[in-house]
């Protein structure tokens, strides 16, 4: 049997209502890592999609951001984030999302993602669309950077580093309308497929963030690749660039425009 989109709706509804009954008791919050946080509602959703995944695709393997990798039949694979964004979650902010995508042999065939605090649910499924609470999504028809809203985000480690965002960020701000930090890459990835914003960028993000979201921008009639064009988005350290069709080769020439500026002053 074929995973079905309405099937993976219902278990990121399930596990939505979770995440806000959680955030009303003790979060019982550890430090992964700088900036980098784990909740006890990320440890229960993602133990609750792992079981569903095991109980209803028992062969399936599956990439979840806290316990790593399942590995089984490799043709067939899932990606789960079950708090994009748990920063805001932690600190009671109402942007954070599930993250759950579905790939066979390497192509993502369904997308979920769930804002449970505004109950927004946007889902994609290869080849029939997009949408938001079951209704068609497209990506916005702004053409010129300067009247886009971008977002972006950045990876605490990296901020004194040469791979930093923050040159990045400057200089894209300089040719667009505004720019957020919204604080859950999944959601940023939605809000460009939806047409809210036109166009996202980030470096060091990893697959269970994005896959998803990559599906969903597609979908909707956007464009995904690697920042710089690297190949694959769904395996290690993802360096992305996601914007509508028209948008995206401005930024594209922008960023690399700042990547070169950036290497010569530090070589
Ligand atoms: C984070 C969010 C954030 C992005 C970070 C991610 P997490 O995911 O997507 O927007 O800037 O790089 O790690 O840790 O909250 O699942
Ligand atoms: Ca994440
Ligand atoms: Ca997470």
């Amino acid at each position: 049997m074929k995973p079905q989109l309405e099937q993976i709706k219902s278990w990121a509804r399930t596990v939505g209502q979770m995440a806000i009954e959680m955030r009303k008791e003790d979060l019982d919050i550890e430090q992964k890592g700088l900036a980098d946080l784990v909740t006890r509602a990320d440890k229960a959703i993602e133990a609750y999609l792992l079981d569903q995944v095991a109980t209803n695709f028992p062969k399936h393997t599956v990439l979840g951001e806290e316990t790593g990798m399942h590995q089984k039949d490799g043709a067939h694979r899932w990606y789960i984030d079950p708090i994009d964004g748990t920063l805001n979650y932690a600190h009671g902010l109402p942007e954070y999302s599930i993250s759950i995508a579905y790939a066979f042999e390497g192509e993502l065939q369904l997308g979920v993602i769930y804002c449970p605090e505004m109950d927004e649910l946007f889902s994609a499924e290869k080849g029939k669309g997009a949408w938001l609470n079951g209704k068609p999504i497209q990506v916005s028809k702004i053409d010129k950077l300067i009247d886009s809203l971008l977002i972006t985000g950045f990876r605490h480690s990296l901020i004194d580093t040469p791979r930093s965002n923050m040159d990045y960020f400057i200089h894209m701000a300089r040719h667009s309308q505004t720019i957020r930090r919204l604080g859950s890459a999944a959601l940023d990835l939605a809000y460009v497929a939806a047409g809210r914003a036109e166009g996202f960028w980030e470096i060091a993000l990893n697959p269970w963030d994005v896959a998803a979201g990559i599906l969903l921008v597609r979908e909707a009639g956007g464009k995904v690749e690697g920042l710089f064009g690297e190949a694959n988005l769904l395996e290690g350290s993802v360096d992305i660039l996601a914007a509508n069709p028209v948008i995206f080769p401005q930024m594209r020439d922008l960023l690399i425009e700042i990547r070169d500026a950036k290497s010569s002053k530090f070589s």
